[in-house]
């Protein structure tokens, strides 16, 4: 059976609980039809969680969150976790986004423990990976690439890994209308591909490979029509309803 196609919309650190309440309302009718088809989610930050999924409720639209602790529960100031979320209602999580990795400290081994409290509990991880402007040009992109997909994976189940999905981010193409053509990113997502069948065999073709970066209506269907695109993670892009659901659009 072929992929399904998920796009998830990750919101950042942006929209309050009513700003959230009114996107959502505004979103769920632009997506009535595509929803069935296409898994959709979005990732409002913390403080909008509840608000989000009570106005998601009877929707075909998904909860995620961006963020996560590993640790069920314990003394770590500031911190939320894998069960709280679930609590609310979230499907799934982002976990080791490049602004997490560069502005917070985020490591492989980090993002590998978040990734298997997710498993553990129940809720699908969405493992950020991607190359630097600099590594690019230094040729380095497959090899940060699959450094990363190791660091993130390795050690855990096959049939684990089946459910969760990797986003693949070029650092220099968030948030700055620099897109990866289609090739280079078809490109990474076949190496990507290939290293998770050597790591985890057949396990690989279910992985969605989901790519961001500056992913927008005008883009999103020929980014998505490669054959190991299996989606995107729109961050800007997916804060304008109609824009988001007519990148939805773009994977049908
Ligand atoms: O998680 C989303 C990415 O960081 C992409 O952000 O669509 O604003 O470039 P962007």
């Amino acid at each position: 059976t072929p992929r399904q196609k998920f796009v998830c919309g990750n919101w950042k650190m942006f929209k309050t609980t009513g700003e959230a309440r009114e996107l959502v309302r505004a979103l769920a009718p632009l997506l009535q039809g595509a929803a069935g088809k296409v898994q959709v989610a979005v990732a409002p930050p913390f403080t909008a969680l509840a608000a989000a999924a009570e106005a998601l409720r009877g929707t075909p639209v998904e909860l995620a969150a961006q963020n996560c602790h590993f640790e069920p529960q314990g003394a770590f100031t500031g911190e939320v976790s894998v069960p709280m979320l679930a609590d609310l209602g979230v499907k799934h999580c982002i976990v080791g986004h490049s602004e997490r990795r560069q502005l917070f400290g985020e490591t492989d081994e980090g993002v590998r423990k978040k990734a298997a409290a997710l498993l553990r509990a129940g809720l699908l991880p969405i493992v950020c990976v991607g190359e630097t402007l600099q590594e690019r040009e230094a040729g380095r992109t497959l090899e940060v690439v699959s450094r990363q997909v190791r660091g993130a994976l390795e050690g855990l189940a096959a049939a684990d890994v089946a459910r969760l999905t990797l986003a693949y981010e070029p650092v220099w193409a968030i948030g700055t209308g620099k897109t990866a053509t289609t090739a280079q990113a078809q490109e990474v997502h076949a190496a990507a591909r290939q290293l998770l069948r050597q790591l985890f065999g057949a396990a690989a073709e279910e992985v969605r490979i989901q790519y961001g970066g500056s992913v927008k209506p005008d883009n999103a269907a020929e980014l998505m029509a490669q054959p190991d695109v299996d989606g995107a993670l729109v961050g800007g892009a997916s804060l304008k309803a109609p824009d988001f659901s007519n990148i939805v659009k773009g994977a049908l």
